[in-house]
């Protein structure tokens, strides 16, 4: 049988069920007496922070204990019992409080049925887009926000949206009318910082997305500009079914969170391979020293695949030839995001 966990992803949506039925623990024998005993422990860190919400003790604290706990349970739980806690926390009363935020409220509601859509991202880049769905929250909800906005993993993704614009505009210093492609564009929001594409730099920047609706949001804001908005998959690029052709400069941001191993070895080598020589191949991960993962598994429902650099260079060695390519491994600055770039050699 060919392994399920290659098709979690490739065509088009993650959703927490299947992570559950595919991810990490999905098969493991659980231990009862542990199990036993994590639940006690779980349901005192929610019954604590409910009373907290229920006196108005200071809510930036209530969340960052409550995270900081959440995150203590999942790493001494074990992946088996961890799961099984998942949806404890959830339907616990301590939910209608944090569900109040804007930002834990739409990863949990899932507007697009799908975790990490483009939506989600713009509130966690305090888009103007999203201002409508922060606007509508009540004054505790905006209170959880400003943790959850400010939060370490929140930071890292806005950076992450800099450096992709600045490994544009680095490519666009280098040669005229370069070539780029996002997979996984989202919005492409990161086309809002880059000067190349706001100078008119760029021979064309292909934006790829399963989701259409994000794909036309893209094409309705950049008629006429060198983006070329795109409905495709993974799968598809895996494929070839797509007539592409290369490119200097190819990226994926906040995809191969959702990626199983064999699936983000198979992309790697096909998007290496569409580099054009001297080309580079950027890809992101959030990191397994991010603190925030057991509050996004239980009241955003929003479960990652967690990398760290060995795990980038396991992914580069299974799929690339060494001698082909220059390649760096790399965290962002508060190292709750791990980037890998590789570059083809040759030009
Ligand atoms: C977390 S968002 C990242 C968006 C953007 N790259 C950014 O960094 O802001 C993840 C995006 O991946 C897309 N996606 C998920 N699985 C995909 C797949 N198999 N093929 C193509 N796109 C996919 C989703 O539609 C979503 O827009």
């Amino acid at each position: 049988m060919q392994s399920t966990k290659s098709h979690i992803d490739e065509e088009s949506m993650i959703t927490p069920a299947l992570v559950a039925k595919f991810g990490r623990g999905a098969s493991q024998v659980v231990d009862e007496v542990k199990l036993r005993e994590k639940r006690g422990q779980l349901a005192l860190v929610l019954e604590l922070a409910r009373q907290r919400f229920e006196r108005h003790d200071n809510t930036s604290e209530t969340v960052a204990r409550l995270a900081a706990d959440l995150h203590d349970l999942r790493v001494t739980s074990g992946d088996g019992v961890w799961k099984q806690l998942i949806p404890l926390a959830q339907a616990h009363p301590v939910s209608q409080y944090l569900q109040q935020d804007p930002f834990t409220s739409w990863s949990f509601r899932k507007p697009r049925g799908y975790s990490g859509d483009a939506g989600l991202l713009d509130i966690i880049y305090q888009h103007p887009a999203a201002n409508d769905a922060i606007a509508s929250a009540s004054g505790l909800g905006m209170e959880i926000f400003d943790y959850t906005v400010q939060a370490s993993t929140s930071v890292a993704a806005r950076e992450r949206r800099e450096i992709l614009a600045r490994e544009v505009d680095a490519a666009a210093e280098k040669a005229e009318h370069v070539e780029v492609l996002a997979v996984a564009c989202g919005y492409l929001r990161e086309s809002e910082l880059s000067e190349a594409f706001r100078d008119g730099k760029l021979g064309r920047w292909v934006a790829l997305d399963q989701d259409a609706d994000s794909v036309e949001v893209v094409a309705a804001a950049n008629r006429d500009t060198a983006i070329v908005p795109m409905v495709g998959n993974v799968s598809g690029l895996m494929r070839r079914t797509y007539d592409l052709g290369t490119f200097d400069l190819v990226y994926a941001s906040g995809l191969y969170d959702y990626l199983p191993y064999a699936v983000a070895v198979r992309l790697t080598q096909r998007l290496v391979e569409m580099l054009k020589p001297g080309g580079a191949y950027l890809f992101a991960n959030y990191s397994n020293e991010i603190r925030t993962d057991g509050y996004m598994e239980t009241f955003m429902d929003w479960p990652l695949i967690l990398r760290a650099d060995v795990d980038m260079w396991q992914i580069v060695n299974a799929a690339v030839d060494r001698n082909q390519v220059d390649v760096e491994v790399f965290y962002g600055e508060n190292r709750n995001i791990v980037y890998t770039r590789i570059r083809k050699k040759g030009a």
